[in-house]
């Protein structure tokens, strides 16, 4: 009875290598996102996506959405969210739901993955 057993743990040590390896086709890098993550995601929201979506993030009409009870936040992970963000959603989106364009990155191509991922935290915490 060795065979079943060798076999189940190679298994688990392919998976777990393709669950760590694997992320050279992901676009948002995993991984703890450290101390301060609630400032740095606030300064990010403040500066860039503010304008658009309030300073109490409940939206400005005709500019952004609601983003403090967006169902659509809080069905997504930190991860997610970060990549949603970094794509953006035109208006010609199937899920654009006010004619209104969700510009990539909010409109600052400047933000690394790391501001990405603290602002999505931050919009997560809110919900
Ligand atoms: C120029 C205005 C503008 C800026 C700046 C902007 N957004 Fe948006 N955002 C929008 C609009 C408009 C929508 C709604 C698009 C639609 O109709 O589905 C949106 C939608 C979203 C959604 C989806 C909400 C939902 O419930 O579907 C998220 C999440 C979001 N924005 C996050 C951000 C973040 C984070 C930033 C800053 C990094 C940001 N936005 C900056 C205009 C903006």
């Amino acid at each position: 009875m060795h065979r079943p057993k060798t076999f189940i743990s190679a298994l688990i040590v392919a998976l777990a290598v393709a669950g760590c390896g694997g992320g050279t086709s992901e676009p948002v890098p995993t991984g703890p996102l450290g101390p301060g993550v609630a400032e740095r995601g606030q300064a990010v929201y403040k500066s860039t996506c503010r304008s658009c979506h309030g300073g109490d993030a409940t939206g400005i009409s005709g500019l952004g959405k609601a983003l403090k009870g967006s169902e659509f936040v809080a069905g997504l992970t930190e991860v997610e969210l970060a990549e949603f963000v970094r794509v953006g959603r035109s208006p010609d989106h199937p899920d654009n739901t006010t004619g209104v364009d969700m510009p990539a990155m909010g409109g600052n191509p400047r933000l690394n993955d790391q501001q990405l991922r603290d602002v999505a935290a931050y919009l997560l915490s809110l919900n």
